[in-house]
């Protein structure tokens, strides 16, 4: 395998991770990393890398093969912007920008330009929402009728001293609930509309901690998703599937999905059909465990952004596909602010 050599920019909390995945790799250099924080700089030292506090001088002087974008939400496109005038693939972090249009000023550079961006939607690559596709879409379950899922743990006090962490857009619905967005279209397919209420009961903050959000699908299947960042559950993806970076893993499960021919539990991968002659509901149902290739989510990604550097393969989650994301994402925000139903088409218009 060639050797690839990666720069970030932005070392924060997920930047470094990315550092850390980057140095692990056998097919990849950390050739530099650009951060506008002091802190960064030392840990840039420690890790002997070279550093930059101005991306573009990162970008001019390592021309490096592909970057990982790790800015706060609001530089993405300035940041994305800046590799693809120079010809760089990237993996631009979610949400690929803070508004549509945002979104939509760089998935039109990366088409114009014709280099691709990967967007950060981490879970795409994990064992279990792949698999959980594929058995869909192998027509296990019949055909799909309806989803459930769950997003539901406890952030600690000191998360909201961030004061963005407490004001309008950065709330659990643009924070978390965008990766639930993003599996539910990859699995299910894309969304037509959306209702939500949300509530600040708990912490009464400006922005919400918890909310209840229905989904139509353009394929006719309804969902329903439950979020709260105020409740002590295991219901996360991030706890029942263990694939996450920094939770610990209590198995079980955050999706439900349902069709007339059985019913898929995910993470856990319980499959749920009859067998035998009755096909309704006071006959049995028989449960088989789906197994998983034991693969490791975040280090898959980097594998694909690898391929995608190389030119082997289209990203599985190009910048077209981000902005959809946060499209729908953000009509669940407006469908809860302004209590009514809201289409993507209206999002993207
Ligand atoms: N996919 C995931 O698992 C995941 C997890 C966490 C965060 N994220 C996303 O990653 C991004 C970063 O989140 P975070 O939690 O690491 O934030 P963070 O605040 O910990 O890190 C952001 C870093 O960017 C640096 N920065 C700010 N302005 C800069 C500039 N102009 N040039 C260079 N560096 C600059 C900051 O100094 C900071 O070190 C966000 O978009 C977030 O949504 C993704």
């Amino acid at each position: 395998m060639a050797m690839l050599r990666l720069a970030v920019i932005g070392a924060g909390l997920i930047g470094r991770e990315h550092c850390t995945l980057i140095r692990e790799h056998p097919g990849a250099e950390l050739v530099g990393l650009a951060d506008v924080s002091e802190d960064a700089a030392s840990y840039a030292q420690g890790i002997r890398v070279p550093y930059y506090a101005d991306y573009q001088q990162l970008l001019d002087d390592t021309k490096p093969d592909g970057v990982i974008v790790a800015v706060p939400n609001q530089l993405h496109v300035a940041a994305g912007g800046a590799c693809l005038s120079r010809g760089i693939p990237c993996l631009v972090e979610k949400p690929i920008a803070d508004t549509v249009p945002a979104a939509r000023e760089l998935v039109e550079a990366a088409e114009t330009a014709g280099v691709p961006i990967l967007v950060g939607h981490h879970r795409r690559h994990s064992p279990d929402i792949r698999e959980a596709r594929r058995i869909i879409e192998a027509g296990a379950l019949g055909n799909l009728v309806a989803v459930n899922g769950m997003w539901m743990l406890d952030k600690p006090d000191n998360y909201f001293e961030a004061e963005w962490r407490r004001s309008p857009g950065g709330g659990p619905l643009l924070i978390n609930l965008i990766h639930e967005i993003d599996c539910l279209r990859f699995i299910v397919g894309e969304i037509d509309s959306v209702r939500a209420f949300t509530s600040n009961a708990v912490r009464g903050f400006g922005v919400e901690d918890t909310a209840t959000i229905a989904l139509r699908f353009e394929n006719g299947v309804l969902g329903s998703f439950l979020m709260s960042d105020a409740v002590a559950s295991p219901y996360s993806w991030e706890v029942t599937s263990g694939q996450a970076l920094y939770f610990p893993h209590q198995p079980g499960d955050c999706y439900f999905f349902g069709g007339r021919d059985g019913a898929l539990a995910v993470p856990s991968m319980n499959l749920w059909r009859h067998d035998g002659a009755g096909k309704n509901w006071q006959d049995p149902l028989l449960r088989q465990h789906m197994p998983l290739d034991g693969s490791r989510t975040y280090r898959n990604q980097l594998d694909h952004f690898l391929a995608v550097v190389s030119g082997d393969v289209i990203p599985v989650v190009t910048a077209r596909d981000g902005m959809m994301t946060l499209a729908a994402t953000l009509a669940v925000e407006t469908a809860a602010r302004e209590d009514r139903t809201v289409t993507l088409a209206e999002m993207l218009s």
